[in-house]
């Protein structure tokens, strides 16, 4: 990499791939990334149709590659039939890659598991059969509730494998959260852990889970991992232990073929209003999707050992820990634990202990770990690395330039990648042995993806105009639908433009080379740590809280999570502040209902919020006093002035 530095601002420095980088990568230069765009744009379905022929195994082979006849409900590879699975293990059985390890695991008391495709594909045949033999066939929901262990995904191939459909919870979530995902997704099983290790200490998931069972009463199976060993209340005839349940079953489990529409997995994310949204990704389009943007994006090759430090609760886990990794018959690195446990060297000694060549985390991670400061990564020997990547929100030039010198030795691109979990894989990224990379740039869309930045009626904006980040044709591992809500998926990724593209919220600006540099959200959708949270969820925990009447919401800007969260409460009974002893109790609320994420990082009571003449709360209003801006811009909308000037001098 050489930094060529055409202005003395940050924002104009151009880091090129080295010949000796592009020499062997997947993708060698910008002509010929230029040359699959052009082909993608002469023949669409047949750029992607070959693709799906070189890269993924069928069962029976498609003969169309897209319908496009009732938009916004695509389908792709509609009349093969294909199996997850057996892209993921069984097509590698037979190749050098059978003894190769698919997962190199390591718990966070230190503990070290490494499974080759062929043990992975052992385990996975087990558990295959428990699933069977406890009721479950193809079209049935799995809801995972698990730790970061190589039994979660375990647990996600072997759904694939009889064609169930795996809905994965996140283990930060609380009981509450979990219940409402269960329920959503109508599932009869829960596959789950006595608990998991984080910082030391143990999350308690079993019993959030029985406590989420509470309110579900059609989940008739429970199987538990024992993980921790802490003491957990089994309920006979509906929870079992995961060593008893594969005790003596075979092996072998005949893959159930199913049609590329098929859900491989509902993923709940944060919309702007109301409850969470189950995302609906298919089987063939979206393994295609996750495949080829393994091998675009981060170059995978036989020999890396590719680490995303991802959970699997979150769609960067299951593209780019399970199914992208696997589906390349690459090695993939997993660990349980936090990045600070038992040392802030931790990362950096996974790195230098497994050899790590391509590694992919969240600028919120990077931004803790610079603060932790030089000496931890100097520590390790991190000269394996070959590409870095990041993911979940723009990341600041100095974070950036930190990752590039301090982690990367300067000698390693950085794929700062845009995507979504509704869009299933990478969608704006460098790839690392063609593109020149901008600091703060997830430059280019990748090949086959027509990305753009319009105006409100659609039309492209020119370089350095703000507008809105918009795909303009459908892709193979785009969302399909909201589970049991197709109309809430046409209206909110459809509803803009005259349904003609796809916009999920995102705003964005394109310089004068076409690099997209992603603004943030549009709508009341709030990023913290690289994760979605819609402000509607977290004002419906404060309000079902006895004390408050009214909540509002809003980002507010935050040195190491990118955005915190700024609530403006107010309470019942015309009480004018609350003290800090309610604080703390309104925050475990939220960490009750919700998770502890989703916890208000500052909590303002008032009497009064801004809101228009129809009742609207003036959010803008809000988001300038979390930040501690001047309010610039039309407040004659506003109902009664007095409320933003009491907002402001209340302290
Ligand atoms: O706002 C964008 C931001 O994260 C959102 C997607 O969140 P989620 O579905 O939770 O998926 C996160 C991981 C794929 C986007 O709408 N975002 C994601 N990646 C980037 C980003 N913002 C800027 N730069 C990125 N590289």
């Amino acid at each position: 990499m050489s930094a060529e530095i055409e202005s003395i601002l940050h924002e104009n420095r151009v880091f090129k791939p080295s010949k000796e980088f592009s020499r062997t990568a997947r993708v060698r230069s910008m002509r010929a990334y230029r040359d699959m765009m052009k082909k993608a744009e002469a023949d669409y379905p047949g750029f992607w149709g070959d693709l799906a022929r070189t890269h993924l195994e069928w069962e029976k082979p498609f003969s169309r590659v897209l319908n496009d006849s009732n938009p916004p409900f695509f389908k792709w590879f509609e009349d093969g039939l294909i199996n997850v699975s057996v892209n993921c293990l069984d097509r590698h059985l037979t190749t050098p890659r059978k003894n190769k390890a698919a997962i190199v695991w390591e718990g966070e008391p230190g503990d070290v598991r490494t499974l080759t495709y062929q043990e992975l594909a052992y385990e996975v045949g087990r558990f295959s059969n428990v699933l069977k033999e406890s009721g479950v066939v193809k079209g049935d929901r799995v809801i995972v509730y698990m730790p970061m262990v190589p039994e979660l995904p375990v647990a996600l191939l072997a759904c694939a494998r009889i064609g169930a459909t795996h809905s994965v919870v996140f283990g930060g979530f609380s009981a509450e959260a979990l219940k409402d995902r269960i329920l959503d997704a109508g599932a009869k099983i829960l596959i789950t852990a006595d608990g998991g290790w984080r910082r030391g200490q143990t999350v308690p998931l079993k019993e959030m889970a029985d406590e989420a069972l509470k309110g579900c009463p059609q989940v008739s199976h429970v199987v538990v991992l024992k993980r921790t060993g802490q003491a957990v209340a089994m309920q006979t005839g509906r929870d079992v232990w995961w060593h008893d349940a594969v005790q003596g079953k075979s092996p072998k489990c005949a893959p159930v073929p199913v049609e590329p529409e098929h859900p491989l997995f509902i993923l709940y994310t944060s919309g702007s209003t109301g409850k969470p949204k189950g995302v609906v990704h298919s089987s063939g389009g979206y393994l295609l999707g996750a495949t080829m943007t393994m091998q675009w994006v981060f170059d995978i090759q036989d020999h890396d050992t590719f680490w995303c430090t991802a959970d699997i609760g979150w769609v960067t886990g299951h593209s780019y820990v399970v199914y992208g990794p696997l589906s390349n018959g690459a090695t993939s690195v997993m660990y349980e634990g936090a990045p600070t446990t038992p040392h802030a060297g931790r990362l950096w000694e996974i790195v230098e202990k497994h050899s790590v060549n391509i590694f992919y985390t969240a600028p919120t991670a990077i931004r803790a770990l610079v603060k932790l400061g030089d000496e931890w990564p100097q520590k390790f020997d991190l000269s394996s690395l070959r590409i870095l990547g990041t993911v979940g929100e723009p990341i600041n030039p100095e974070a950036w330039m930190w990752y590039y010198k301090t982690i990367g030795g300067e000698r390693c691109p950085i794929v700062d990648t845009w995507w979504q979990t509704e869009t299933g894989m990478h969608m704006i990224s460098p790839l690392p042995g063609a593109t020149p990379i901008k600091p703060g740039s997830a430059t280019l869309a990748v090949p086959g993806i027509f990305a753009d930045v319009v105006d409100a009626e659609g039309n492209s904006l020119g370089p350095d105009k703000g507008g809105y980040l918009v795909v303009k044709r459908p892709w193979p591992s785009m969302i399909r639908t909201v589970h049991g809500d197709p109309e809430r998926y046409k209206k909110t990724y459809w509803g803009e433009f005259g349904g003609r593209y796809y916009f999920a919220g995102d705003g964005a600006r394109k310089d004068k080379d076409g690099y997209f540099w992603i603004m943030g959200r549009v709508d009341d959708v709030i990023n913290v740590a690289g994760h979605r949270l819609g402000t509607m969820e977290v004002e419906s925990a404060l309000v079902s809280h006895p004390a408050v009447a009214e909540a509002a919401v809003v980002g507010c800007p935050d040195d190491l999570k990118g955005e915190g969260i700024f609530a403006f409460v107010i309470l019942k009974g015309g009480e004018k502040s609350g003290n800090a002893a309610l604080v703390a109790t309104l925050r475990d609320h939220v960490a009750k209902e919700i998770g502890p994420i989703a916890k208000p990082d500052h909590i303002k009571f008032t009497d009064g919020l801004p809101k228009t003449r129809s009742g609207k709360i003036m959010r803008r209003l809000l988001r300038d006093i979390a930040a501690g801006r001047e309010t610039k811009g039309d407040i004659s909308t506003l109902e009664d002035s007095k409320t933003l000037e009491s907002l402001r001098h209340e302290e």
